[in-house]
């Protein structure tokens, strides 16, 4: 086994190169017409997000042939699912801004060890912001130490969400969006999970939920997050794997905040959407 077989700086060289190349591809197509398809009413794909991909696959699978591999629009690859080593990969987050022009997305890379993130690099191909981090190695935007913010009370905090674009109806967000919508300074809903917990690991959201997500949507941004210091749970406070019903990720000062404000709405949820996260 080479030296660089199980070393993390090398699995994030190789997530960071890949989510660059696939950034240059994202943003050479980000101004011509989209070849849109649809994978769902509303869950659209387009070509650029099978050429990002592509590329990530190639290089992941040429540098860690006995690593799993899952990406979303090829599935599973590589090694046996049971593998110690798992790539998400979602080579375009944030679609449905890309095919509309509105230049808010992002490639998102992890590599989990035994189920844990151990590495993420999270790429806006629009600003050339490169996110990365190693577990218990800090979080970095290109070379600068990164942390979330000191904000202490909701009131006072910014914060983010996201819809799903399948089953929509069943979603129950539209009821915490309201509720944490009214008790701060608002929430930003742009359309790219992965840089909205970039923005909760840089300090410009305090705090960010979603039902739905996928997990290549959050295995890199939740590592972001921890290693900026901020928490990462589920809506009771129990710990978030990539792929649980809901996600909270907050500068962990307003967790216990947002936690209460989800319990609440939780408790008044239509009892048709309760427990049905779409
Ligand atoms: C979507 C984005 C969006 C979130 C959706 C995701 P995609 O990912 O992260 O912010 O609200 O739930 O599906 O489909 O653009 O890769
Ligand atoms: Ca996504
Ligand atoms: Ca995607």
């Amino acid at each position: 086994m080479s030296q660089q077989a199980e070393n993390p700086v090398h699995f994030l060289e190789v997530a960071v190169e890949a989510a660059e190349e696939a950034g240059a591809i994202i943003a050479e197509a980000a101004h011509r017409p989209k070849n849109i398809s649809y994978k769902g009413e509303v869950d659209l794909v387009t070509e650029t997000d099978n050429k990002a991909e592509v590329v990530i696959l190639a290089r992941l699978r040429h540098h860690f042939p006995a690593h799993a591999i899952v990406a979303e629009e090829t599935g599973a690859s590589g090694a046996e699912a049971s593998s110690k080593y798992k790539w998400y990969v979602d080579p375009l987050d944030g679609t449905t801004n890309f095919a509309h022009g509105y230049p808010v997305f992002a490639v998102s890379i992890a590599l989990l060890e035994d189920g844990e993130p151990l590495v993420g690099a999270i790429y806006n191909p629009v600003t050339r912001e490169m996110f990365r981090a190693i577990r218990n190695e800090g979080a970095y935007r290109g070379d600068a130490r990164i942390h979330v913010s000191s904000v202490e009370k909701l009131s006072k905090s910014l914060l983010a969400t996201g819809f799903p674009s399948h089953k929509r109806v069943q979603n129950p967000n539209i009821h915490y969006y309201w509720e944490f919508t009214l008790r701060s300074h608002g929430v930003r809903r742009a359309g790219s999970a992965a840089l909205d917990l970039c923005s909760v690991a840089c300090g410009q959201f305090e705090g960010f939920w979603e039902f739905g997500l996928k997990p290549w949507d959050t295995a890199a941004g939740i590592l972001l997050v921890r290693e900026a210091g901020g928490a990462i749970s589920n809506f009771t406070g129990d710990p978030y794997h990539p792929g649980d019903r809901e996600l909270l990720a907050s500068n962990g000062l307003i967790h216990a905040e947002m936690q209460a404000i989800a319990a609440q709405v939780a408790a008044q949820e239509p009892a048709s959407l309760a427990g049905n996260p779409g």
